[in-house]
């Protein structure tokens, strides 16, 4: 069966059972501070599955990215040593919150692999938690599975938990055997068995305390990996062999013929996460997610140096991802450029010092083999790690390549050392602090209102300075790059002015000053909104959605949005794009928007399920999480994204549209900075303002402004061609007299004169006019520049190439009768620095230190 098919199949089946089929969510997750990635299909339910978030519907199916690369579930080490395990990787999964359980789940996969994908029964073996006797029972007796072909395990394989916090519960799984022929008993390392799907019982959520406590309801979460089931239904003994990854493999083993396979599945494996969580907006970075996928990518250009590839490839590489992968996942063909041009970045950059840290960890480890030790220094490693790039999980893998181990242990006492260091050159004032007790959650009214009443529910005070929470308020706090609002809340002998309005989970924060008064929980207040800078903020972010669409107009549908910052008036907005924005461009971005100001464009809101929303074409953020309704703001046809924050109720309030800057900030990242309403009005009087002077000062209409300042430029270019010619001739006079006034010493001419210059580019312009006239000779001209002495000290060809005299050497003899210092050629010198007052003598000074020449 083709991937594809599998894909579809397993989705239809469970449709049919009355599943609702969900969308995979993003491999970034937004609202799960535990986890860096996507790691199971189960990641968006977890607010169902621990009894928090409503339950629309109780039976789900889909088919989820993963990235197992950091974390409780990394897969990265295994990568490559066998055909089986990936960083990213498809999960199809099928889901109930506290509907059918074990024998159901255990029915529909074992009637989906038989049936549908067709597997031979006698192939596959399973395994189930060593205290689920329902599981063996049903598996024995329901299926009935042969007693030798179930294995009961321990924890470690059949007890499956999300992270280290979360849900949790006992597995069974289900594995296909490859190699029945052997005969010999069930072992799951063996290489012999695939594990294909794994059916977790979910009862439990691990507290912090590590306690298990028990769940309100019992859910089923199942796994099954996409490209272990195609290497089985495809009937290859490796998941780099399906139809997922062969193409990868071919232009691998195409480029590297004689490479090694472990080389080769580890870079197509990773290619394949680097294209995924760059599309989706990743930046590569020295923490956190961009970290780990930094790793993966020097660790795949490292892999690419042994398969001998010298130059970038991996970013030739992403291409056919996207052309593999981009049917089903279309975030990949809207960002191909991109994903190319950030991996490449990061390969050159990379590229400089992987042959030295190579080179380098090369001979480390011959010395330390050649002392008959085993272990890589901390020192070592630090200095690959620190110097080269080289992520320690490199560094390891390097190692045990050469039977070597790394000093963990050495090596971090290193990184806190100088963590430490940073931490006490970085000077920061700790702000209050707070304190993480649960706030109510606030209801929100300031789509509809700037002023409410409310109660206070939620207080922290510090002298002055106020945290409070309402029960409801109009205050916006910042969020979706739109900044929190000011204002102030208010109650008889009561005034707090609010400076800025923050979340804590689903909890609205106002941060301000207590101007008057005593707040207490329980009263009731006023909540005022600053209206002139909320409206501000409404401009911005109107215009910020037409800047969107404008965008991908005037370049292309490829343009996302990757941050932006709506603050009253102004606004910023990156967004991914491979190359800069000609004038042409950015004139058309810049009229289409005030065009559609212009057109004063109806601006709707509202709410609509997630699924229809991405049908009508709404821009989605990466990281929008699956929920039953969205907020959708509609600017008439041209613009449709979906969008907590406030905006205008039609275009033409925004005023006016102005475009300031556009500049790259990262690979294949743009910022744009803009200004709208008053500030952009402002902006455009205040360049009036500028021009009118402009014309003032030059005498000239605005309109003819131009001409009159290329033709200034041009006069000034004449004049400074004349200045020089009469420079010149006046040398030309000055240096004749300089000659005459030469004193001769042993048959050898030598000039020795103070003269006045502007620059020191005069100097040597004088100084080449008195080489042409000296014929042979010396000269020495001493001048003022500044307040500081300054001498040219020259010598003609024939006394260099006969009498060996260097004009650099001797300039350093007589800048020390000044105390200064100097230098050059042997025909031309200069020195500067020290007494300016004994110019007089240093000139006086020269023949006596020509005498030692003659
Ligand atoms: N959450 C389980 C796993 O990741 C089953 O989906 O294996």
């Amino acid at each position: 069966m083709r991937s594809e098919e599998i894909r579809e199949s397993f989705l239809q089946y469970f449709r049919q059972r009355g599943h609702r089929i969900v969308e995979s969510s993003p491999l970034i997750p937004q609202d799960d501070p535990t986890l860096l990635f996507a790691n199971a299909g189960m990641n968006q339910f977890k607010g169902i599955l621990l009894g928090k978030e409503e339950r629309v519907f109780k039976r789900a199916a889909s088919c989820q990215k993963c990235l197992r690369a950091s974390g409780k579930h990394n897969d990265l080490e295994e990568v490559g040593g066998d055909g089986f395990h990936h960083t990213f990787f498809e999960m199809l999964g099928n889901w109930s919150f506290g509907d059918y359980y074990k024998e159901e789940a255990i029915g529909y996969a074992w009637d989906y692999s038989t049936r549908i994908l067709g597997l031979p029964p006698q192939r596959l073996w399973v395994s189930v938690y060593q205290d689920d006797e329902e599981s063996y029972r049903i598996w024995r007796e329901v299926i009935d599975i042969p007693e030798e072909r179930i294995a009961r395990l321990g924890k470690k394989e059949n007890f499956w938990m999300m992270g280290e916090l979360g849900p949790c519960g006992p597995c069974s799984e289900i594995y296909y055997d490859f190699k029945p022929e052997t005969g010999e008993g069930f072992n799951p390392d063996s290489g012999r068995f695939s594990e294909i799907w794994n059916l977790v019982f979910i009862q439990f959520s691990r507290e912090e305390s590590g306690k298990l406590s028990p769940l309100p309801f019992k859910s089923v979460d199942t796994g099954m990996g996409l490209e272990r089931v195609a290497a089985v239904t495809q009937g290859v003994g490796s998941n780099y062999e399906t139809d997922l990854f062969h193409p990868l493999m071919d232009w691998l083993r195409e480029i590297s013929p004689d490479g090694d396979l472990y080389s080769q599945r580890v870079i197509s494996d990773h290619i394949r996460a680097l294209s995924f969580s760059i599309a989706e907006g990743v930046i590569l970075s020295n923490e956190g997610r961009g970290y780990v996928i930094r790793r993966i990518l020097r660790r795949a250009a490292r892999y690419g140096r042994l398969l001998g590839l010298r130059e970038p490839f991996l970013y030739k590489l992403s291409s056919p991802v996207v052309d593999l992968m981009g049917g089903v996942y279309s975030e990949l063909v809207a960002k191909r450029e991109h994903i190319a041009l950030v991996i490449k970045a990061e390969e050159e950059r990379f590229g400089e010092t992987l042959d030295l840290g190579m080179e380098l960890f090369s001979r480390v480890a011959q010395r330390v083999k050649g002392q008959g030790g085993k272990m890589v220094s901390g020192q070592d490693a630090f200095k690959l790690y620190d110097t080269y790039g080289f992520p320690l999980d490199l560094i390891q893998v390097m190692a045990k390549d050469e039977g070597l181990e790394v000093d963990l242990e050495g090596f971090s006492s290193l990184m806190e050392a100088q963590r430490d260091k940073a931490r006490k050159a970085a000077k920061f004032g700790l702000g209050m602090q707070v304190s993480l007790g649960k706030i109510p959650t606030t209801k929100f009214l300031g789509y509809n209102t700037l002023q409410a009443e409310g109660k206070i529910v939620w207080l922290k005070r510090d002298g002055e300075s106020l945290e409070l929470a309402l029960d409801r308020t109009p205050f916006y706090a910042e969020q979706g790059g739109q900044v929190g609002d000011r204002g102030e809340i208010s109650a008889p002998g009561l005034k707090i002015r609010v400076d800025n309005t923050i979340r804590r989970d689903e909890a609205t924060i106002h941060l301000g000053r207590l101007v008057v008064g005593q707040p207490r929980e329980g009263m009731e207040v006023i909540a005022q909104v600053d209206e002139s800078r909320r409206k501000g903020m409404e401009r911005s972010h109107t215009a910020t959605h037409l800047l969107q669409a404008a965008l991908r107009r005037v370049l292309g549908e490829h343009i996302h949005q990757s941050g932006s910052l709506v603050e009253p008036d102004r606004l910023r907005f990156d967004f991914t794009h491979f190359k800069g924005l000609n004038p042409e461009e950015i004139q058309a971005v810049e009229s289409l928007i005030n065009e559609k100001i212009r057109e004063d464009l109806k601006v709707d809101t509202y709410l609509s399920p997630l699924q229809e929303a991405k049908a009508q074409g709404a821009i989605a953020l990466f990281g929008e999480k699956y929920g039953e309704k969205v907020r959708v703001v509609r600017i008439g046809d041209l613009s449709l994204e979906l969008c907590g924050g406030t905006h205008l109720q039609s275009t033409a309030r925004i005023g006016y549209f102005r475009l300031d800057k556009e500049e790259g900030i990262a690979a294949g990242v743009r910022r744009i900075e803009a200004r709208v309403g008053e500030k952009a009005c402002r902006l455009a009087m205040e360049e009036g303002e500028l021009l009118g002077r402009l014309s003032q000062l030059l005498k000239s209409e605005p309109a003819d402004l131009e001409e009159r300042i290329r033709r200034l430029l041009q006069e000034r270019a004449a004049l400074e061609k004349e200045a020089q010619r009469l420079r010149c001739l006046s040398y030309c006079q000055l240096v004749e007299g300089m000659v005459k006034r030469a004193t001769v010493m042993n048959g050898i001419k030598v000039v020795r004169e103070k003269v006045e210059v502007g620059s020191r580019e005069e100097l040597l312009q004088m100084g080449d006019a008195l080489r042409g006239e000296l014929g042979s000779g010396v000269g020495l001209l001493g001048t003022v520049l500044g307040d500081k002495p300054a001498l040219l000290l020259l010598v003609t060809r024939d006394l260099v190439s006969e009498r060996g005299f260097k004009a650099g050497e001797l300039i350093g003899k007589v800048a020390t009768l000044m105390g200064g210092r100097g230098g050059g050629s042997p025909h031309l010198a200069q020195a500067g620095g020290g007494d300016v007052k004994k110019l007089d003598e240093v000139l006086e000074g020269l023949p006596s230190i020509l005498e030692g020449y003659l």
